[in-house]
């Protein structure tokens, strides 16, 4: 009896030994899954498809502007930083660094196609489509327009 519980309780112990050990090995995974997000090969030019060009902003005035910025401020400015230069406390180390959003690569492009990546995303670049509404995410284009040099 005692053996037979002996047994059962050592069973127990390596059960759990294991999935501990199931767990360490998905987090190692994970870590590394996203270490080679953040600092994967070069992935390249980032370019919208041409559909996301004609894509129509349906936000426009001062209103727009205003909740734009004060969404930048809260989710955008770590990496992009507050003049949208991309030198935001976690935007300096990123590879690809984050977008400067005061350049003319940025500022050439349609409302279309900036909208496009802002709710795609790409590596590091949070896709926002399931967090923001796509009204945030145009108030967001117009925003980033006012930050033009
Ligand atoms: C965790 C850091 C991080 C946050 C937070 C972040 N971004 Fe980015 N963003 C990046 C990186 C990195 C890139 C460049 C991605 C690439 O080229 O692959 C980027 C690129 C972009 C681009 C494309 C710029 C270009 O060169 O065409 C836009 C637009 C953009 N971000 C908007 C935003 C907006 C708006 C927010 C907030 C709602 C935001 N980002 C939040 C890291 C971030």
């Amino acid at each position: 009896m005692l053996v037979l519980l002996n047994y059962k309780l050592n069973l127990i112990v390596v059960k759990t030994l294991l999935s501990f050990v199931a767990i360490a090995g998905s987090v190692v995974l994970m870590s590394f899954g996203i270490t080679s997000n953040f600092t994967g090969p070069d992935q390249g030019k980032w370019e919208a498809p041409a559909s996301a060009k004609e894509l129509k902003n349906s936000r426009s005035g001062a209103e727009s502007v205003a909740n734009g910025k004060s969404i930048y401020t809260t989710r955008c400015v770590v990496c992009h930083g507050t003049s949208g230069k991309g030198d935001g406390p976690a935007g300096k180390s990123l590879n690809p660094p984050a977008g400067d959003h005061t350049s003319a690569a940025v500022q050439a492009q349609t409302d279309g196609e900036i909208f496009w990546k802002i709710s795609e995303g790409r590596g590091a670049m949070v896709g926002w489509k399931l967090i923001l509404s796509e009204q945030d995410r145009w108030d967001l284009v117009n925003y980033i327009r006012t930050l033009k040099q």
